[in-house]
């Protein structure tokens, strides 16, 4: 497999393992000796646990804005990876779109902290996070990222059918280059339902809280989106600016694009705090 051939480098620091993106979750034997918040990884965790309250909860403006200090500081270097990998040299093969790999550094029923490895061209297609507050924080890379908002009407007869395309509304739709600040989505704001397609490889750090649980009625969906005037619902008076900014997003089965490779964490380790 494809993939299995491009992450050899990156395996360098992290190796591969079979795991599924919902479920990944690894605990460890970890040196008792090391101080608590030696190293940038170390802090993230410490930080998660405090700002992280558990389900139906979303951090406070002050503790997002600590998470993104931590986040916006970090570098590769800090969960083991290096931009002289490889990996992050390879260019895409026209006409293929490449696996995305995913390693789970830390997982709690309160947060996880993920990074996804997409190959130059792939596709992390558009899903969605439910009553999630996630932070992604693009380490190595040019990534495409176009994210929405469901817009919530009292007056949308057509939201009481989870199968008929709600609208939304775009908030971010834009390249973004490592090195730069964390992005933050809340579960009704902020792109809730994102996308991503690598231009390079790039590496993705997610602390997301709660983290997906399908048995708790967190799964992923996933979403096609079409512009606004394609479909002969609600027609709102609007400028062309404006209908630009609206998109119907339509559920469609997990699609093809979404399987990922898993592959073990070989970074510095978290001293898990009971
Ligand atoms: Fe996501």
């Amino acid at each position: 497999m494809k993939v299995e051939v491009r992450l050899t480098d990156v395996s360098k620091a992290i190796r591969k393992k079979k795991c599924c993106r919902k479920s990944c979750s690894k605990r460890r034997q970890f040196p008792a000796s090391l101080p608590a918040t030696s190293f940038p990884l170390q802090r993230l965790y410490m930080s998660c646990l405090d700002v992280f309250k558990g389900v139906g909860t979303v951090p406070s403006s002050t503790d997002v804005q600590k998470l993104c200090r931590i986040l916006d500081g970090m570098t590769a270097e800090d969960v083991g990876l290096s931009r002289n990998l490889q990996f992050f040299k390879t260019s895409s093969i026209v006409g293929i779109t490449p696996k995305v790999s995913c390693t789970t550094i830390y997982q709690s029923e309160k947060f996880s902290l993920c990074i996804f490895f997409l190959p130059a061209n792939a596709v992390i297609p558009l899903h969605n996070h439910p009553g999630m507050t996630v932070f992604n924080k693009l380490l190595l890379g040019k990534v495409h990222i176009k994210a929405y908002d469901i817009v919530t009407s009292s007056n949308q007869e057509h939201s009481v059918s989870p199968s008929h395309p709600k609208l939304a509304c775009i908030k971010a739709d834009g390249v973004f280059t490592a090195p730069c600040d964390t992005s933050v989505l809340y579960p009704t704001s902020g792109g809730n339902i994102h996308a991503f397609r690598a231009i390079t490889p790039c590496a993705i750090l997610d602390v997301m809280g709660p983290p997906y649980s399908k048995k708790d009625g967190r799964d992923c969906s996933y979403y096609r989106d079409i512009p606004y005037d394609a479909l002969p619902y609600e027609r709102a008076i609007m400028s062309e600016e404006e209908r630009e900014r609206y998109w119907w997003l339509e559920e469609i089965e997990v699609p093809k694009e979404s399987e990922m490779e898993g592959i073990v964490y070989m970074g510095p380790q978290i001293v898990e705090m009971s």
